[in-house]
């Protein structure tokens, strides 16, 4: 007979992806979702749907300090309305860099994932997804400056994947080996 399942195996179930704009955490999140045949939620998706406007409009008419406030309430609802079933999450670029939001996933002992790559490859990634408005990708040097100044809190997560050159696939096979998953 096999041991009854602890608090913590399910917690390891609920797994976080972070890390930069075009680090790949919603397609890798898909392809997560597909092999484990867990449920996927993107963050910036919940809080579009919550605000009835997208990102760029938030941004545009409320500015980023209000998108942050919003940010963390949809990231708090989203927690709570966890259950005990697995899931994966993406979470928008800046989620993870705010201390709050890296406090509410510490506390709840979920697994953090950083997706990261060389800050050339993002930002070409990045370009290629012209249709997806990204209020924060502006020019190069601004795109790498950010990127710098968020390397650090993204390395807190417990997990870094690094996706250069890498296919989805790829990257969500490796996720699923230093995590553990199955
Ligand atoms: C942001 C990244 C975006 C989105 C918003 C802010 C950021 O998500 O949450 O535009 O601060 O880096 P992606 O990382 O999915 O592009």
């Amino acid at each position: 007979m096999s041991a009854p399942e602890s608090a913590s195996d399910r917690r390891a179930r609920i797994v976080f992806l972070v890390g930069f704009m075009g680090a790949g955490k919603s397609s890798v999140g898909l392809a997560l979702s597909r092999t484990l045949g867990w449920p996927f939620e993107d963050l910036d998706e919940r809080i579009e749907a919550r605000e009835h406007r997208s990102i760029e409009q938030i941004f545009q008419e409320s500015g980023e300090a209000a998108f942050r406030h919003i940010e963390h309430a949809a990231l708090s609802s989203l927690i709570r309305g966890l259950g005990t079933s697995p899931k994966i999450v993406a979470v928008g670029g800046g989620a993870f860099v705010q201390a709050n939001n890296a406090a509410l996933l510490e506390e709840a002992g979920f697994p953090v994932v950083f997706l990261d790559a060389p800050v050339e490859e993002l930002f070409r990634r990045c370009q290629e997804q012209q249709l997806l408005k990204r209020p924060l990708r502006r020019d190069p040097e601004e795109f790498r400056r950010l990127y710098e100044t968020r390397r650090p809190y993204y390395m807190k997560a417990a997990v870094r994947i690094d996706t250069g050159g890498k296919d989805v696939e790829k990257v969500a096979a490796e996720t699923i080996k230093s995590l553990g998953l199955r």
